[in-house]
């Protein structure tokens, strides 16, 4: 058809018209859009942490909380929080950098090949990768638009447990190095009135002490600097509470925990506009790392859950979480034992040892665990003075050498395990007189020792060489052998690499150079148990966790101190990783001690030729009481039932997936007259239109239950009612199985 001057005219100015309205649209529209590209959701099951790219480019975190239904409504979250006083306009960055705008604790520090030290970060891209149903991975990429620095954040979200970890990478793109001054693995940004703060300090045997305090106006410091045994004095788990603290199953609660086995640092920054920044990773103190052109850095992991029904729902997450993705074979079995630590110290030899094996078949547990002392001939291990780094079977002890234990235990039809502390060296040992350049120290200074012993330089892939050749020459000259206890008893002192080139290398390469021999040792051996053991608790995240099946919590193993550190790993930590054993410290009788090692993983380490005939009797149906309530304990859900900081007694419990089998564990922890359960404590986690019958485990020989063991409860009355296990100063410790009745 043809079209008339006139038509053509108007046509064309419609179509003027219409372009303009077009690309008004498309203007529209992809500011619309531009601006909906700017959020940046995580979520898991109940919990959001919301990113936003600015205008500027740069990414701040505006939401951190319960997950909103719309994903789209987290864009309105800035607009309802006073925001103008933040004169760097970056307090709430997502990876806060130094040396430009910003006035409060970075998250990264830098100094450029060219000697600048200044960092800006800006949105570059993002995605997100999908593991599988539960499990994905948004990395965001920034940039520094003056200085080629690359800096990747990552969010692993595991959906289902609530549970993030957040680590970055960090890449050098200039022609020089680059020296990273501070590398955070995460900058979280929290809103609330208040935060209280529930930390741990201690020291050998004093694991886990904890205060919960009021965070101030400034930082707060959690941190190592001890190198190995870092946990030492401070472990880097924590929890925060928003507004108020958190109860049991009350309140919103952070639990945060960095993945590292060496120094870290935790910074709490109440910011002047009192919203909480939390900065968590390797501790920066004296490791400035330099990366040559094109090297990346990957930081530490930094984990944490947040709840908001309180701290029991935020351990039952990680608990689920650390079973299913961390803690080596998590969802498996364990290994109930017999060591021979204290009931011989270093004073055993192979008739002994042959003893200690039957004694293992005699009290029904798995195994028999030969700790320190078996080795080093020509500084023999006959104390702690000598012979560390030495790990030839001493043929004073052990003429048939390992080999011979093996077979004795096989005979005896109970499994044979081994203590090594590879990372160390006696200064009396030939290790130290063939390898002097393998030892951490400051040359021309004077040593100073931790337990007689010093630290191998672990940077040194010679070192990494000989640490993993003394686990893989036990097992190729002994297959037989069924489980480690991997000791490390020194921390790092006058820290000095005759290896490394740069010394401020030092603490991050040595903890790299651990999980290099750790990953070799799982690539050849991918399944044995193995304890993770710091002379007690000195060495306990989960990034070791990854190759342990279990750690040893403290070396205080006095049952009454024991309820209260095992009550505050039980926040992080499932009850299958507690590695709890029976020895003779404390006071308490046999009954209360075995009582109390039996909320994680059981172990004994005592004199079984001493025991009485009726503790005898008692232990050994003790440890057929654990083996039929085990999965209970290790794979179950924990329910904190009465604090031992609050009440002159402590309870918890464990209830199965399926509801229908729980163990509740009772403890007296004070004595003072008429101390007790006068009323019924409260159960959690039962089905409450399921019926249960209740029946006292691990009562001693002669002694009758107050329980009445005939009755059935339903689930409703145990959790609205309770039920009053009749602690007193006269039953000191009370097991309940709960059986659900069809
Ligand atoms: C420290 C550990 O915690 C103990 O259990 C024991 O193995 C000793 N080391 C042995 O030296």
């Amino acid at each position: 058809m043809l079209l008339s001057n006139v038509q053509k005219h108007f046509c064309s100015s419609q179509l003027i018209k219409s372009n303009l309205l077009l690309s008004l649209l498309f203007l529209f529209t992809t500011q619309v859009l531009a601006q909906k590209q700017t959020i940046i959701p995580i979520e898991t099951q109940h919990h959001a942490l919301a990113l936003q790219v600015g205008a500027d480019q740069r990414v701040g975190i505006t939401y951190f909380g319960k997950k909103l239904k719309t994903p789209a409504e987290y864009q309105h979250v800035p607009t309802m929080y006073r925001r103008g006083d933040d004169y760097s306009g970056i307090l709430n960055s997502a990876y806060t950098p130094a040396g430009s705008r910003n006035l409060v604790e970075p998250a990264i520090q830098v100094t450029h090949s060219d000697g600048n030290t200044s960092l800006d970060l800006q949105y570059v891209s993002h995605k997100v990768q999908k593991t599988d149903k539960n499990v994905s991975t948004t990395s965001l990429v920034l940039r520094d638009p003056q200085h080629p620095l690359e800096v990747t954040l990552f969010y692993k979200v595991y959906h289902d447990e609530d549970v993030i970890e957040q680590w970055s990478v960090i890449k050098n793109n200039q022609q020089g190095p680059v020296t990273l001054h501070k590398y955070a693995s995460a900058n979280l940004y929290l809103s609330a009135d208040r935060y209280y703060l529930k930390h741990y300090h201690g020291d050998w045997a004093k694991e886990m002490q904890t205060q919960e305090t009021q965070l101030t106006a400034g930082i707060k410091v959690l941190d190592s600097k001890l190198g190995t045994r870092a946990n030492l004095y401070q472990p880097p788990t924590f929890m925060v509470s928003l507004d108020k603290p958190a109860t049991e199953d009350e309140g919103r609660v952070l639990y945060g925990s960095v993945e590292w086995s060496g120094n870290f640092r935790v910074d709490l920054e109440v910011d002047p506009l009192n919203n909480l920044r939390i900065i968590g990773g390797i501790n920066p103190f004296a490791s400035a790392y330099t990366l040559a052109p094109g090297q990346e850095f990957t930081t530490a992991l930094f984990l944490y859950t947040y709840s908001e029904k309180g701290k029991g729902e935020a351990s039952r997450n990680l608990h689920r979480w650390a079973r299913k993705y961390r803690i080596l074979d998590g969802q498996g079995d364990r290994l109930t034992l017999l060591n021979n630590w204290e009931a011989t110290y270093f004073d055993f030899n192979e008739p002994k040892l042959a003893e200690l094996i039957k004694d293992t078949k005699k009290l029904g547990v798995d195994m028999f665990l030969l700790d320190d002392g078996w080795f080093a001939n020509k500084y023999p291990r006959n104390n702690d003075k000598a012979g560390l780094g030495d790990w030839q079977e001493n043929v004073q002890k052990l003429p048939h050498g390992i080999g011979y234990l093996v077979k004795e235990a096989k005979n005896n039809d109970v499994k044979f395990g081994i203590w090594v502390e590879p990372e160390m060296v006696n200064p009396k040992s030939e290790l130290y007189e063939q390898h002097p350049e393998w030892v951490i120290r400051q040359p021309g200074r004077e040593e100073h020792l931790y337990r007689n012993q010093l630290v191998l330089d672990l940077s040194n892939p010679q070192v990494q060489d000989f640490v993993f050749n003394v686990l893989d020459n036990i097992m190729t000259k002994n297959p037989g052998v069924a489980f480690f206890k991997w000791d490390c008893n020194a921390v790092i002192y006058n820290a000095h690499s005759t290896y490394l080139r740069n010394q401020s290398h030092l603490y991050v390469d040595y903890v790299k150079g651990l999980y290099k021999v750790l990953d070799r040792f799982r690539a050849q051996y991918p399944k044995l148990p193995m304890m993770l053991c710091s002379g007690g608790g000195g060495r306990v995240d989960y990034a070791a966790l990854k190759y342990f099946t279990e750690f040893w919590l403290s070396d205080n193993t006095d049952p009454l101190e024991r309820i209260f550190m095992q009550w505050e790993y039980s926040y992080f930590f499932p009850a299958i990783s507690h590695d709890n054993h029976v020895t003779d410290w404390g006071k308490q009788p046999i009954k209360f001690r075995t009582d109390v090692a039996m909320m994680g993983k059981l172990g004994f380490d005592i004199v079984v030729s001493k025991l009485e005939p009726k503790e005898l009797q008692f232990c050994q149906q003790a440890v057929k009481n654990y083996n039929s309530i085990k999965e209970v304990v290790w794979h179950g859900n924990l329910f904190r039932l009465a604090n031992p900081h609050e009440n002159d007694f402590a309870s918890l419990m464990y209830v199965n997936e399926a509801q229908n089998r729980s163990v509740m564990f009772n403890y007296m922890v004070g004595n003072r007259y008429g101390a007790g359960t006068g009323s019924p404590i409260k159960l959690k986690g039962l089905n409450p239109d399921k019926k249960y019958k209740v029946k006292e485990l691990n009562l001693y020989p002669e002694t009758r239950t107050p329980i009445k063991e005939d009755a059935i409860y339903s689930g409703d009355y145990l959790m609205t009612v309770g039920f009053n296990p009749q602690l007193s100063t006269r039953r000191t410790s009370v097991i309940l199985e709960l059986t659900q009745q069809k």
